[in-house]
């Protein structure tokens, strides 16, 4: 049996946790503070200078910090922010997924059955705005995690590239804030509680391969799916162009975890695999939490404590929404060799919340070429 300690000093069975019923009230809890300004997170990692300086002694980073110079953009001359945008069109969009939706207002146990035609409505818009909330929440936990990796990685190739990821997530940040603030009517909703909780895990730890694992494979690994389902879902052209150009970044900076991680596992001992896959695992675990909405329920009067059970208990033939979300977490990890360390632990857990399907899907490490769409309008823009 694995435990592992969580911020609130309570020791639990990562195991037991991925399914136990009895964890409704810890995975029901929102986030109630809307007034603070600041948050401080202790790190305990060390800056480390290289005096190695020889640039391209990492090929693949080499190429990656080379791509990441020219694929830059502007958020404000790059977008067109003068297109006019309709929130209560935006909302069912804000939904997300029609089998959610139909298994949320057509089954008697529901906690939304008896929910308005305007409720309904409301539901959307609230989601909608709590979803982009939490991603720009989640581009500032990117923006704090890659400048500590400038601070703690020991080759000098990697520290040039994440230089350029710093640019890229406070670009990120930047471009969310002011559409939640534009468009949307102001950023609704704080950090979900389990986001905050992983976040301050990630940047707490003093070991440097770990901010890579948590920020650039797991968070940023579901971030790409999540964008990716949303650009899908929405016809709205500031948001979809919007999404499109954060998307060709993060494609980049998943494949900068893939590639640097790859070398740092291939020296690891089993145990500190271990250490690695049990880590992976809890922060999935967040994740999944965390798109439970917590916040919206709350803030609609609906019990959040019954609306999680409700949803932990979907049929996972309903979860697609839920299961798209590790399209890319679990081929990367597969890569990474992290499937199957050991006694294959992660392959296991992976297999209990059933998303073990997509291992054999397509990893990170090159797919940054495909997805930059940035480079693409610009060979369009010329041929013009
Ligand atoms: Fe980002
Ligand atoms: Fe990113």
């Amino acid at each position: 049996m694995t435990t592992t300690e969580n911020p609130s000093n309570e020791t639990y069975d990562l195991v037991d946790y991925a399914n136990d019923p009895e964890r409704v009230g810890e995975i029901s809890m929102w986030n109630p503070d809307v007034s603070s300004l600041i948050h401080a997170v202790e790190d305990n990692c060390d800056a480390i200078f290289t005096w190695g300086y020889n640039k391209g002694e990492r090929k693949p980073l080499d190429k990656l910090y080379e791509k990441a110079k020219t694929s830059q953009w502007n958020g404000q001359t790059d977008l067109d922010w003068s297109i006019e945008v309709d929130p209560d069109a935006l909302a069912s969009a804000g939904t997300r997924d029609p089998m959610e939706v139909s298994y949320f207002a057509d089954n008697p146990e529901s906690p939304l059955r008896k929910f308005s035609e305007k409720e309904w409505h409301q539901l959307g818009v609230e989601s909608m705005n709590w979803s982009l909330s939490q991603f720009m929440h989640g581009e500032q936990g990117a923006l704090l995690c890659t400048a500590k990796i400038v601070e703690s990685v020991p080759w000098i190739d990697a520290k040039y590239y994440a230089a350029t990821q710093v640019v890229d997530e406070a670009r990120h940040v930047e471009v969310f804030a002011q559409y939640l603030d534009s468009k949307l009517g102001g950023i609704g909703y704080p950090v979900n509680h389990h986001l905050g909780l992983l976040l301050d895990d990630i940047l707490n730890d003093s070991r440097w391969d770990i901010t890579y694992l948590g920020m650039q494979i797991m968070v940023e690994g579901l971030a790409l799916a999540a964008f990716g389902f949303m650009h899908q879902t929405t016809e709205e052209p500031l948001l979809k162009k919007l999404l499109r150009y954060v998307m060709s970044d993060e494609a980049r900076h998943v494949a900068f975890g893939v590639l640097s991680l790859k070398e740092v596992y291939e020296d690891m001992t089993q145990a500190e695999l271990r250490e690695r896959q049990e880590f992976a695992f809890e922060a999935a675990l967040r994740m999944r939490d965390r798109f439970m909405r917590q916040e919206v329920w709350h803030r609609m009067g609906v019990d959040t404590e019954e609306m999680v059970k409700f949803q932990l208990a979907m049929p996972d033939e309903l979860r697609v929404f839920q299961r798209m979300l590790f399209s890319k977490i679990v081929p990367n990890c597969k890569k990474l060799g992290l499937l199957d360390a050991g006694d294959g632990w992660l392959r296991d857990r992976f297999t209990d919340i059933g998303v073990i399907q997509f291992e054999d899907w397509v990893d990170t490490s090159e797919e940054f070429l495909e997805l930059d769409e940035v480079a693409k309008d610009r060979e369009a823009q010329e041929a013009n």
